[in-house]
């Protein structure tokens, strides 16, 4: 749990806050129940979300990885926001300017009611046609098993970046913009060891804001950030209000 003056500090900082920019990751959805991808719970069958969420393991095995994806589809339809996610949505109501930006694929955050967001890997209740690219939201639980497009009857995916796939760059430009115009940015639940998002705290100290660090436990930003609070998301942010 962090020290109560470094909180006493941190409140006082984001109440001042011209613009603040939050990044969030699998940290914040993990007080919902939903597992992490590199806690001890990510596994799914035997295989880490690494062996799965790729361009070549849907290529390899499309059918499999819809199965994961049906499983994670059915996990997360039971989970709700908790107070993070709540109290980030509270931040924005708060703030002038205020993005945010999540790695978290689950819809969470605009089920809370989060609105000036960039969800930069896709969010799981989207598909995307392989063939003419239509983006369509699918709630179906499960998905049958291969889904095809109604238009061009080509497999669809879902709309998710995957390892080795490049963000989009209405995205890119948009987190880009926040993160040089933030005075304080606020790192919630995540590792910290994919890019470009682990690149996130570096870019906003150059141009001088304040970065902090929510997590569980110390990550390789650790060290980089202004401050660093070691707890649960859900215990932590809603005492940034
Ligand atoms: N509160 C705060 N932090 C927590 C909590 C919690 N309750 N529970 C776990 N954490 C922290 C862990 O200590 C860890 O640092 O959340 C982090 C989760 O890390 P990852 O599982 O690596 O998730 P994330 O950083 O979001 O992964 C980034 O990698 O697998 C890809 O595309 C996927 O978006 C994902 C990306």
């Amino acid at each position: 749990m962090a020290a109560g003056s470094d909180l006493g500090i941190l409140k006082e900082k984001v109440a001042k806050a011209r613009s603040l920019t939050i990044l969030t990751g699998a940290g914040i959805s993990a007080d919902s129940g939903v597992p992490t991808f590199r806690g001890a719970d990510g596994l799914w069958r035997t295989f880490r979300a690494e062996d799965l969420a790729t361009p070549e393991a849907f290529e390899r095995d499309p059918r499999l990885v819809w199965e994961w994806y049906n499983w994670r589809r059915e996990l997360i339809a039971t989970k709700n926001p908790n107070p993070a996610h709540e109290a980030i949505v509270e931040l924005e109501r708060r703030c002038q300017e205020f993005w945010l930006i999540t790695q978290n694929v689950d819809g969470l955050h605009p089920a809370a009611g989060s609105t000036k967001l960039s969800e930069i890997h896709g969010n799981i209740w989207k598909v995307r046609c392989t063939g003419c690219g239509v983006i369509s939201e699918n709630l179906e639980i499960p998905i049958p098993i291969l889904p095809t497009c109604q238009l061009c009857h080509a497999l669809l995916r879902p709309h998710i970046v995957w390892f080795g796939e490049s963000l989009r760059e209405e995205d890119l430009r948009r987190c880009d913009e926040a993160l040089r115009a933030c005075d304080l940015l606020l790192i919630i639940g995540t590792s910290g060891i994919v890019y470009p998002a682990a690149g996130f705290a570096s870019v906003a100290k150059h141009v001088g804001a304040l970065v902090i660090e929510i997590n569980l436990e110390s990550t390789p930003q650790s060290d980089l950030v202004d401050l660093s609070l070691q707890g649960r998301a859900k215990d932590l942010v809603p005492l940034l209000l």
